[in-house]
């Protein structure tokens, strides 16, 4: 037995490490955790590396604004994310409990105490308590006890987030706004905050910080509410300053390609921007705008690619393979007799497939799937979903079945982008049929899209 799993994992390690070349991240879509079938909902996310394990900290929006948990999910790919825990859950009352806020959950590890210690913004369904939230676990995804709130220093603090320096010192994030973004420092054991070590005059938002070769970058939000626009960067040799004046660092105009900072990851020597794109009517349908951050010297710059590779395990990303498009409408695919073609306003050839799924349990199966290689590949299925939760689907491809998620596209009329990670074969063989889950409806169908290699 030892000597089987032993090959079978090895085969498992040769298989990843060789052909995962076009794994990608497609921003703006719905991301289906792999053991809930649902969209992940880590909205305002902080990611904490645990060994070879990036860990995506979050606020469940499931059921609209106000508190219902904080969700961890595990993914050693930046891609493919499992649900592990619910961190923090609804409490009966005080600052866990109904009709409150909680944003933003952001996790640093204290080596003194051997502690998790994550910070939240916690707050009332009016803003008016404006605290932060600390609450601590010897497991980074473990169960959390929640130790109280504060106002830092006694100012107001609403979005934050933490930044732990290469010399172990915590600190805290905050925007004050009466007074402007913070940078507080935080005690030895970040259970609370000891001094303020700067202040900006401007009242910026959602703040996050890194550090690139002795140049510290903060980014940050001006303050629109849900709706986006061009955040910010600062840079400065030392956390006290002096800051440089703020500038864009996504195209000017493109309201940071409609996304909110929440977090920017440092994965080796690459950085990675990871933004919100808010839906405010609906925020379990809030999708992540991940990009690849530029950094050269003291410039931070972001560039829009819909879809790009990224490799977590080098610390380093390429743009995409070339891809394939197939129409669902195609008389190439297989429908069966409930099926229909509907016309689509977005939808390229202004037409989708729909009526997959229901009682009759029909399908649509796309064939004939080209791949140049065998490999572990995204795959991207345009889609429409009218209503104001998400459908789901079970999407085989080659025999192998998950249940992918697709959130509310606002309109019959309108698409979006559902990206799911599968195994393709070599050649022009590969299926990818799509059924519907107990009955209920799949998404129209628009089209898919494969890359060539
Ligand atoms: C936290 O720090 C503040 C300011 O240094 C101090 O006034 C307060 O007593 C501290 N709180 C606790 C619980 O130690």
């Amino acid at each position: 037995m030892l000597f089987k799993s032993n090959l079978v994992a090895l085969g498992a390690i040769l298989f990843s490490g060789a052909v995962h070349a076009s794994l990608q991240i497609v921003s703006g879509g719905s991301w289906t955790a792999a053991n809930t079938g649902m969209h992940i909902q880590a909205h305002g996310a902080g990611v904490i590396k645990v060994g070879s394990t990036y860990y995506l900290i979050g606020e469940n929006k499931l059921d609209g604004y106000s508190f219902q948990s904080i969700r961890c999910y595990s993914s050693t790919n930046l891609i493919d994310w499992t649900f592990v825990n619910n961190l923090l859950t609804l409490q009966d009352s005080g600052d866990l409990g109904p009709n409150r806020v909680v944003e933003r959950p952001k996790i640093l590890y204290n080596s003194a105490t051997s502690q998790y210690v994550m910070y939240m913004h916690v707050d009332s369904s009016n803003y008016a308590d404006a605290r932060v939230g600390v609450s601590t676990s010897s497991s980074v995804c473990g169960a959390y006890t929640y130790r109280g709130s504060f106002r830092p220093l006694g100012f107001q603090s609403r979005d934050m987030g933490l930044y732990q320096d290469s010399d172990g010192a915590g600190y805290l994030l905050t925007e004050d706004r009466e007074n402007g973004l913070r940078i507080d420092r935080l005690s030895d054991d970040y259970l609370n905050v000891t001094s303020n070590v700067y202040t900006w005059a401007e009242k910026y938002e959602s703040p996050a910080v890194i550090k690139k070769n002795g140049v510290y970058f903060m980014f940050a939000s001006q303050l629109t509410g849900w709706n986006a626009n061009d955040n910010k960067y600062s840079t400065a040799t030392s956390l006290s300053g002096p800051w440089s004046a703020w500038a864009n660092f996504a195209t000017s105009g493109s309201n940071t390609y409609t996304s909110q900072t929440n977090y920017v990851l440092t994965i080796g020597d690459m950085a990675m921007y990871m933004g919100d794109r808010w839906v405010s009517s609906n925020l379990m349908s809030s999708t992540y705008v991940w990009l690849p951050l530029t950094i050269s010297g003291t410039t931070a710059s972001l560039t829009w690619y819909y879809n790009w590779v990224i490799n977590a395990a080098a610390g380093t990303w390429s743009t995409p393979p070339a891809d394939n498009s197939y129409e669902a409408e195609s008389s190439t695919n297989t429908r069966t007799s409930g099926t229909q073609i509907l016309s689509c306003t977005d939808c390229s050839g202004t037409s989708t497939v729909g009526y997959i799924g229901g009682s009759a349990g029909d399908t649509l199966t796309f064939n004939g799937i080209s791949s140049s290689t065998t490999t572990r590949t995204t795959i991207r299925m345009r889609y429409t979903n009218g209503d104001t939760t998400q459908r789901f689907a079970d999407i085989t491809v080659n025999g192998v079945t998950q249940r992918i998620a697709f959130v509310p596209t606002g309109s019959g009329q309108i698409t979006g982008v559902a990206s799911m990670t599968f195994n393709l074969n070599s050649g022009t063989g590969n299926t990818l049929k799509v059924a519907g889950v107990d009955g209920g409806w799949a998404p129209d169908v628009d089209r898919i899209v494969v890359p060539v290699s």
